[in-house]
């Protein structure tokens, strides 16, 4: 919080500020209160991993019709568990992107709606910021700056992020994402959607070391990632006849692979950067064992590591409440055009009100 405070009053913000975000970008939909003053007040969330596990993977177009019948009921909702109205808001901050394009046109247009009722200002956040920042939303934030490893379902980047919206990008996948990794490799031994948790828990009754699968681009120099050729990698591993045992062990050998993987690219980061914080957001942030695995590697370099708590790694409002707090010198008034835009890369942002 006095890191908030201290970053509001070197650009003049003013200290008090009520904003309301609302996150539709893929699939999960949510509504937060973040208040400059007192923290976050309310997050409500839908998820509609159920009704894409049918699909084996999230239909666009289910996805968009979802978000406008459930975002209603948690605006209501949230606004109830934060015990204020919608006159107590100052400003609306929506994800403008990426994402999905008809998802997130739900949530910039319900977001204007409400911003042009109530004559509010309106802020189109990127999803991937708002990732960045989560872990500011936490009892112990990182100080800037600090080194991200940024690692969903569509995105695994390693960003030097120097303050809000100035981030150096140091390296990125060359083709499959992290969770992407794991959720087409989930689908490869049989798992439902989402592949990345269920994954994960069948990992933890594999046994190490049976199988061993080659660590991508670690013997080259620079920071950039490859997992497309892993999920390959395990398919040609995985018996024709194969069972339980064989699946948990192939289902560990990769978890292992993937976090040795991140985690050696994390401290190359740090090394070269002299920076000593690392931050892990997004969704495989959530996961246990590259969790204790970057604890581990940094305690022991005397770095520190931060995360947002688990279920503010995965999608959710709360972090676009906050981006929108921080982005408040950006936001315009009621009457604009509705923002949305499927592919934004990070490079475009700027500090705000810059
Ligand atoms: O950040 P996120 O919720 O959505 C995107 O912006 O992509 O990330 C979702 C990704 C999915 O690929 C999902 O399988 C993965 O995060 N994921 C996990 C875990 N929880 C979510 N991957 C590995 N282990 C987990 N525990
Ligand atoms: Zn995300």
């Amino acid at each position: 919080m006095d890191n908030d405070v201290s970053l509001a009053q070197s650009r003049n913000m003013p200290l008090s500020q009520t904003v309301l975000g609302i996150e539709t970008s893929c699939d999960e939909t949510a509504v937060a209160v973040y208040d400059s003053r007192r923290g976050l007040l309310a997050h409500a969330l839908h998820s509609q991993a159920a009704m894409h596990a049918e699909y084996g993977g999230v239909v666009p177009e289910l996805a968009a019709r979802d978000h406008i019948g459930r975002i209603q009921p948690l605006l209501r909702h949230a606004l109830e568990d934060a015990a204020i109205t919608m006159r107590d808001i100052s400003a609306i901050a929506y994800t403008a992107g990426p994402g999905l394009i008809g998802a997130l046109l739900v949530g910039a247009s319900f977001a204007a709606g409400l911003a042009a009722g109530r004559q509010l200002p309106v802020i189109g956040i990127h999803h991937l910021e708002g990732h960045l920042l989560a872990p500011m939303l936490e009892p112990d934030p990182p100080y800037f700056p600090f080194v991200a490893l940024l690692v969903s379902g569509g995105h695994t980047l390693l960003v030097a992020v120097d303050g809000v919206g100035r981030y150096r990008l140091l390296g990125e996948t060359l083709d499959d994402a992290a969770g992407e990794a794991f959720d087409k490799t989930a689908k490869l031994l049989g798992l439902p959607y989402p592949g990345g948790p269920e994954l994960a828990r069948l990992a933890e009754n594999g046994q190490s070391g049976r199988f061993h699968f080659r660590r991508p681009m670690v013997d080259r120099p620079g920071l950039d990632f490859s997992f497309s050729g892993l999920k390959t990698a395990v398919a040609t591993a995985l018996p024709d006849d194969n069972d339980d045992a064989d699946r948990a062990d192939l289902a560990c050998a990769f978890e292992e692979c993937v976090v040795d993987t991140l985690a050696l690219k994390c401290c190359r980061a740090l090394e070269s950067t002299g920076i000593t914080r690392l931050v892990v957001a997004g969704g495989v942030s959530a996961n246990r064992r590259l969790r204790a695995r970057l604890v581990e590697d940094t305690v022991q370099r005397g770095w520190r590591s931060y995360f947002p708590r688990p279920q503010f790694c995965t999608d959710n409002a709360a972090m676009i409440a906050y981006t929108g707090w921080q982005r408040l010198a950006d936001a315009v008034p009621a009457v604009n055009p509705i923002q949305a835009r499927a592919r934004w890369p990070l490079s475009e942002l700027k500090t705000p009100g810059a």
